[in-house]
């Protein structure tokens, strides 16, 4: 994603910063939303009022954390995340194998918090080495609430190697990503239902949706709970960012990190199964929101009543989204 794209926004953005001083928070406290539930937004707080829902979930929206831990088992692999660990001089993110203070933050205080559920929304590793998924499946396992993984773009990918997007994603989840999931879940698409709502985890990392992940959608969606999306990459709405899933602009022409990112150049247009993932997901009735990262900027977007949330990188104090559903 280009980041530019997002950070041009502006008014269309809605900004999440646990900074915001109070008089934007009350701007924005109750906007005006024509579905049959609002959204009170308090800081990183979304509580969403749904008529019927018998129990009260409560949902920690975590993206973008970006570890870069790595050992020896990976050496071979060194020259393929030496970029994104800070090793080639170039830090994009932490520095090299520093703790993870706020992810571990946002995951320790979960069960205190009341979190039914924490939902990671893909980039939580920089890149997929043993040290990475371990450090990610332990604190995980450690705090004591259950976790809902997705991949984005940057779990699976070690810079350089050779095949196609889609061939590296399937091939580096198989061979590395496998713990983050859970037995039987198909890491492109599945489901899991928490206090009436059903969170569906599906993988546009690649920017594209297959058949198959239009078809799960659709049948999901018909079981009639109230539905919930979580993927990697914010789907596109027509005052948003060109660069978004399902974008008519999308594809080799505005792809500018093809090259410093050394992966295959995005295709020229996405694909007719990806624009209709986006059509049947914004003419759910039942959809409570979709919640996104990989812009590492916290904002929201509306089309056809539809509301999309995109959480900031979990890489400072407090950045992920609590969202309660009531
Ligand atoms: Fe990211």
């Amino acid at each position: 994603m280009n980041r530019r794209d997002f950070i041009c926004l502006g008014g269309a953005a809605v900004a999440l910063s646990a900074s915001a001083s109070a008089s934007q928070r009350t701007s924005s406290a109750m906007p005006n939303f024509d579905k049959e539930y609002f959204i009170n937004w308090d800081r990183a707080y979304l509580n969403i009022a749904w008529p019927g829902i018998k129990e009260k979930p409560r949902f920690r929206v975590i993206g973008d954390t970006h570890f870069n831990y790595f050992d020896e088992r990976d050496k071979e692999y060194a020259g393929n995340y030496a970029r994104m660990s800070g090793v080639s001089g170039r830090n994009v993110h932490l520095p090299s194998q520093a703790p993870h203070k706020y992810f571990e933050e946002a995951v320790d205080t979960a069960k205190k918090d009341g979190v039914d559920a924490i939902l990671l929304v893909g980039d939580i590793l920089s890149f997929p080495t043993l040290a990475n998924v371990e450090y990610a499946r332990k604190k995980l396992d450690e705090c004591g609430v259950p976790w809902i993984y997705i991949a984005g773009n940057h779990d699976w990918h070690f810079e350089g190697l050779p095949g196609s997007s889609t061939q590296l994603r399937e091939t580096w989840i198989e061979k590395r990503l496998m713990p983050l999931y859970k037995d039987g879940d198909d890491p492109m698409m599945f489901s899991r239902v928490v206090k009436g709502v059903r969170i569906v985890a599906i993988d546009n990392s690649t920017y594209l949706l297959s058949r198959k992940q239009v078809d799960f959608w659709m049948s999901e969606a018909a079981k009639g709970e109230p539905v919930l999306l979580m993927m990697h990459i914010p789907l596109y709405v027509k005052t948003g960012p060109k660069g978004c899933c399902a974008s008519p602009h999308w594809g080799a022409a505005l792809d500018w990190a093809w090259e410093i990112e050394r992966r295959p150049r995005w295709i020229e247009k996405a694909t007719p199964e990806t624009f209709e993932f986006r059509e049947a997901v914004l003419s759910t009735p039942n959809l409570v929101g979709v919640f996104t990262g990989h812009a590492h900027q916290a904002f929201s977007m509306r089309e056809n009543g539809q509301n999309l949330f995109s959480v900031r990188d979990c890489r400072k104090p407090r950045a992920y989204l609590d969202v309660a559903i009531s």
